[in-house]
């Protein structure tokens, strides 16, 4: 899929929590360092920000970095906009309240998300999932995140619908 293409294609959305936190925003801290890994049109790296957390946001497609700066300009926050490949690494360091990753699916990276996370922070996980759908090479097995993540307080573990969501600390 060509992330630029669909990127250039549509305009900035609305800052926006992780659907899995709507309801639940009492897990989230309201100060910190926050970071969302494969941004997209950054959104949640802007809601994050609206919501007192100062933001790193990482994607390799330009074309949604530059919908994410315009999407902050206009609400009058800012975010650290950093255009990496993540099949390199994560381009940053450690120390981070909240790390999110929506819809960016890298087994590979689930131990070095975790390892980002500061004391008592909070990480938000969403990826395509086989539960609840027809399968697929890219979606996650059932039960994948809590395994990968099992050394951290699991706070909500959802599988359905073709998705599979994970929020956890690290205590
Ligand atoms: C399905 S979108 C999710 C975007 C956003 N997290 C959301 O939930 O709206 C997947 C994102 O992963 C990014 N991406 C895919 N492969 C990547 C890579 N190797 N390095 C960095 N970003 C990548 C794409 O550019 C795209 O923005």
């Amino acid at each position: 899929m060509d992330w630029n293409e669909r990127f250039a294609a549509s305009g900035p959305g609305e800052p926006g929590p992780p659907g899995v936190l709507v309801g639940r925003m009492d897990l989230l801290p309201t100060t910190g360092r926050a970071l969302d890994v494969a941004c997209g049109r950054g959104t949640v790296a802007v809601w994050l920000a609206q919501r007192g957390l100062t933001v790193d946001a990482v994607d390799a497609a330009p074309a949604g970095l530059a919908l994410g700066r315009e999407l902050a300009a206009r609400e009058g926050v800012t975010v650290h906009w950093v255009e990496a490949d993540l099949d390199e690494g994560l381009p940053v360091t450690g120390g981070y309240d909240v790390v999110v990753c929506q819809r960016f699916r890298d087994p590979a990276l689930y131990r070095p998300l975790a390892g980002l996370l500061a004391p008592g922070g909070v990480l938000v996980v969403t990826v395509l999932s086989v539960v609840g759908d027809a399968g697929g090479r890219f979606r996650a097995g059932p039960g994948e995140l809590r395994a990968a993540f099992a050394d951290l307080d699991v706070l909500v573990d959802e599988e359905g619908g073709g998705e599979a969501h994970l929020v956890a600390r690290l205590d």
